[in-house]
């Protein structure tokens, strides 16, 4: 459902990915790992359309579901069912959990957004036990499981997670990782960052490893 086809680029003259090609398939659950610096996150930035690829040496394109997507807004890519979650989780830190959800689906028609973010508390029943509270009254791996429902009211198809167990207690761990889990079942896909890979386990299909910018091995 996506290839990423000879992907060099980095920022402003520092090169940080090295003609990087894979490809994924529906239903994969992909995890990126490597060292601190090794261009992980630039990965996931260079799919969601956040840098261009260099064109200098070799024309770099990123094909989604046959078309190509390559340096697309972050408005047309939601629209394309592509979501990110960012290092530094997003979450609105005035709102509370049920209006986060509201703002997140502010684009789509009132009666469309009110059912969408049921459909998240459907997903994560957990979130809806804290809908009345503001960030601020959250834990760690609460606000990670609110970022998460901020990306899942866009219903995608694609899901690119940078580290999201990253500050997340065990508890919200396991809600975390059931619910990839449970998304993969629905044929949903992931391309996830992550040092400590028995969060994931058994559900990974395809382990990705960059050195120095550039796809290192590539297991199954
Ligand atoms: N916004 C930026 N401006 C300049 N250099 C950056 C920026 N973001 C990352 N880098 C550099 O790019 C390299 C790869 O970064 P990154 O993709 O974040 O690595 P990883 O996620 O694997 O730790 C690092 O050397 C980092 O310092
Ligand atoms: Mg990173």
């Amino acid at each position: 459902m996506l290839r990423v086809e000879h992907i060099t680029t980095g920022y402003g003259k520092k090169q940080v990915l090295t003609d990087v090609s894979f490809s994924v398939e529906k239903g994969d659950v992909i995890l990126l790992s490597g060292g601190n610096g090794s261009g992980k996150s630039t990965v996931l930035k260079i799919i969601y359309g956040l840098l261009k690829p260099w064109a200098d040496v070799r024309e770099g394109k990123i094909i989604f579901e046959g078309k190509e997507i390559t340096a697309l807004q972050v408005s047309k890519m939601i629209q394309q069912g592509i979501a990110y979650m960012p290092q530094k989780k997003n979450v609105f830190e005035d709102f509370t959990v049920e209006e986060n959800l509201s703002v997140s689906a502010g684009i789509y028609p009132k009666a469309e957004a009110k059912e969408r973010a049921e459909n998240v508390f459907e997903i994560l029943p957990k979130l809806k036990t804290m809908r009345k509270r503001t960030p601020f009254h959250l834990s760690g791996g609460e606000k990670q499981l609110l970022a998460f429902g901020n990306v899942l009211i866009h219903s995608p198809k694609l899901v690119l997670l940078d580290e999201p167990f990253a500050g997340v207690d065990a508890e919200n761990s396991e809600v975390f990782s059931n619910c990839i889990a449970d998304l993969k079942m629905k044929n949903v896909t992931f391309i996830i960052i992550e040092h400590k890979k028995q969060l994931l386990g058994r559900i990974v299909t395809k382990e990705l490893e960059l050195e120095l910018g550039e796809i290192k091995n590539e297991k199954n």
